[in-house]
């Protein structure tokens, strides 16, 4: 986004926050529901309770949509990139990066007063068509850390937080550690998250270094097997002093879901090691439900209200990210395996595909609310707690898959 497209977006991002002013300064009455910039804005809720709110954006949309924009701009206080600061977008070649869609958000974010998190550096997925042919077990620890290195530095001072390590469990893998089979633990071991941990704390000391994972959210078996496992993991690395400053729960839930007390302790229990939790990549997969479209828009905000109202009761959750702002350009419905039976397009995020506040607009909101004043900041870990202390799970150790 050059300079002059940057300003033009940003005016009609202003005249959008003016339009929702001064609409409302001369509608006595209920504004239309339309109206929910300003104090009526998720950003301003969040504000006034110390909390950050956003969403997952694509630099496309900022720059090519005027309403895409003036929403991302008005409603979200916290950026994150959804494709563009991962592998496959920032390595066009072994040698070579192009940050340039990456810049592009940061440069919208630092223009709207909003924070960025970084997403991410280091998956399985997403990695660019050159890795499988180039990357080995000989020079895997120097593609990582200069990866890290390169990247983390140039954002150095500028994020709010990296998801440093994104999805390193997988309960299926018949590993007693839980450990994806990938290629970073083929070359380098389970020591891999520890050497991209060390890279972008040295690489970014001020931002945040959260581990991001999904499926950890309900109380179904798998899930309560799969946090386990992550809570594990976590406690491993902080044992051996890695720098880890926070978890992401990325809440790709499914309407139905029912947030479960085996997420809140998990929530608290990272809580006592002075861990922050972010709620990384919401939207509700409404794919099975059926019924008229506000039935539909019914049960997925029933689901946010539930579910951030459950997560924002603890101090140490203190940010809430959607993945995506309007159902126009949900992951959901251009992926073959979302699509509803009925071939209707998923409405899964706050905000309709024509920009319409949806019914999970408002109890994002009220979740919103629902949080203690200011003083909900992030729980420091209690004096006597060890945080370092090694973990010994209670209760029944999860089942764990054996070979
Ligand atoms: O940019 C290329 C384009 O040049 C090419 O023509 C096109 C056709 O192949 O592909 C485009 O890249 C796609 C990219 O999204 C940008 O649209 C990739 O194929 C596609 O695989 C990629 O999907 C993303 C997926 O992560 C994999 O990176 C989704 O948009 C994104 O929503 C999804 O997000 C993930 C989080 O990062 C991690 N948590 C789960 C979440 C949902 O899967």
């Amino acid at each position: 986004m050059n300079r002059r497209r940057f300003l033009q977006v940003s005016a009609a991002a202003a005249a959008c926050s003016l339009q929702g002013f001064a609409e409302k300064k001369h509608k006595a009455a209920a504004p239309s529901l339309t109206d929910v910039t300003g104090e009526r804005s998720l950003r301003a809720h969040a504000e006034a309770r110390g909390l950050l709110v956003g969403c997952a954006v694509v630099p496309e949309h900022l720059d090519g949509e005027t309403d895409y924009a003036a929403t991302v701009a008005a409603q979200s206080n916290i950026l994150v990139p959804e494709n563009a600061m991962k592998w496959q977008a920032l390595r066009p070649a072994a040698d070579r990066f192009d940050f340039r869609a990456a810049d592009e958000i940061l440069m919208f974010a630092e223009g709207h007063g909003q924070k960025l998190r970084g997403h991410n550096l280091c998956w399985h997925e997403a990695l660019p068509s050159w890795f499988e042919s180039t990357v080995n077990a000989d020079n895997a620890r120097r593609f990582l850390t200069e990866h890290i290195q390169t990247v983390a530095g140039r954002y150095a001072g500028k994020l709010h937080s990296w998801d440093v390590v994104n999805e390193a469990i997988d309960i299926h893998s018949g590993r007693a550690d839980g450990l994806r089979k990938s290629p970073w633990l083929e070359f380098l071991g389970p020591g891999y998250l520890e050497i991209a941990f060390q890279a972008a704390k040295q690489a970014d000391p001020n931002a945040l270094l959260t581990y991001n994972d999904y499926g950890i959210e309900t109380d179904a078996p798998d899930q309560t097997e799969k946090r386990a496992q992550v809570l594990m993991l976590v406690r491993r690395l902080v044992a051996r002093r890695v720098p880890i400053d926070a978890v992401g729960v990325q809440s790709h839930l499914a309407a139905g879901d029912k947030p479960g007390a085996g997420l809140r302790d998990f929530v608290r229990e990272l809580g006592r090691m002075g861990l922050q939790v972010f709620v990384t990549e919401m939207d509700v997969n409404e794919q099975k439900l059926e019924g008229s479209v506000a039935e539909r828009d019914a049960g997925v905000a029933e689901l946010y209200k539930d579910y951030l109202t459950m997560m924002l009761a603890e101090p140490n959750v203190t940010a809430v990210l959607t993945w995506g702002i309007t159902d126009r350009y949900t992951w959901l419905n251009s992926d073959q395996k979302h699509l509803r039976p009925d071939g209707k397009p998923q409405r899964p995020l706050p905000f309709d595909s024509d920009y319409q506040p949806a019914p999970a607009y408002f109890a994002m909101r009220d979740a919103l609310d629902s949080r203690a004043g200011k003083e909900g900041a992030p729980v420091k870990s209690s004096p006597d707690a060890d945080p370092y202390a090694p973990f010994t799970p209670k209760g029944a150790a999860p089942k764990l898959m054996r070979q």
